[in-house]
């Protein structure tokens, strides 16, 4: 299997002088190309932060972090803008919507700042709201929609262009147990379907058994 995510001896310390926060400590870790990998660890483990730094959202670390085979930490800032824009989609807990966009407007959204025609985009949108269970809210504003529906909302944005990987932030963090379970079912279907590389960030031992695998975070290690 080949790795879409590598990561190898990663460190990142927060604050100054003598309030060094060693967040994490030479971690180590990958997700293979079409795997789905759940990351759990207590509050203020660092999950997030591994997560960003994988997301290239925060370059300020030491040790190599390699996505789609490139080194990240070598990139220059606009490579590494057009790697995330390419190949990367990103999911929240607070699913981080435009309230004042409709659905297709909301999804749409990242591409047509990127220049790109809503024609051009037109099926895959179309392919995309089907997927996600949303053609009947493709003209509804966020505000009536349930959370599970926005985070759908979200997922579609994600993956409107046609990423590699998803990076998801506890997706379901915010979510009743119904929600959370329509979510983990779309994201098993992107990740057999559309073969969509999957890493999660999670508290619940249920969503995490929608992945074919856990890696826990313990005093800034990575362990399994
Ligand atoms: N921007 C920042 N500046 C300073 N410290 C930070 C920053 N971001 C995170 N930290 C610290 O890094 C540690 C890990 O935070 P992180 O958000 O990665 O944890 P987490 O595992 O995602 O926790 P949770 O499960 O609560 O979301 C915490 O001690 C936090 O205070
Ligand atoms: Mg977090």
């Amino acid at each position: 299997m080949n790795t879409i995510i590598e990561v190898n001896n990663v460190s990142k310390t927060f604050g100054k002088n003598t309030n060094l926060n060693k967040v994490l400590d030479s971690a180590c870790m990958f997700v293979g190309e079409g795997e789905f990998v759940s990351l759990m660890g207590a509050s203020g483990s660092g999950k997030s932060t591994l997560l960003y730094l994988i997301g290239g959202l925060d370059r300020n670390f030491e040790g190599n972090i390699t996505v789609c085979g490139k080194d990240i930490g070598s990139l220059k800032d606009s490579e590494l803008s057009d790697l995330r824009l390419r190949n990367m989609g990103f999911v929240f807990q607070f699913y981080n919507l435009v309230m004042n966009l409709n659905v297709e407007d909301n999804i749409l959204l990242p591409h047509t700042m990127a220049g790109k025609k809503r024609s051009e985009l037109r099926s895959s949108l179309d392919e995309i709201l089907e997927i996600t269970g949303l053609t009947e809210k493709r003209k509804a504003m966020p505000a009536t929609l349930s959370g599970g529906q926005q985070q759908r909302v979200a997922i579609a944005r994600a993956v409107m262009g046609e990423p590699q990987i998803i990076l998801a932030d506890e997706p379901t963090g915010n979510l009743d147990s119904v929600s959370s379970e329509e979510v983990m079912h779309l994201f098993t279907r992107l990740n057999k379907e559309k073969g969509l590389s999957i890493l999660q960030v999670t508290h619940s031992e249920k969503c995490a058994g929608y992945g074919s695998r856990t890696v826990m975070l313990e005093n800034g290690k990575t362990v399994g």
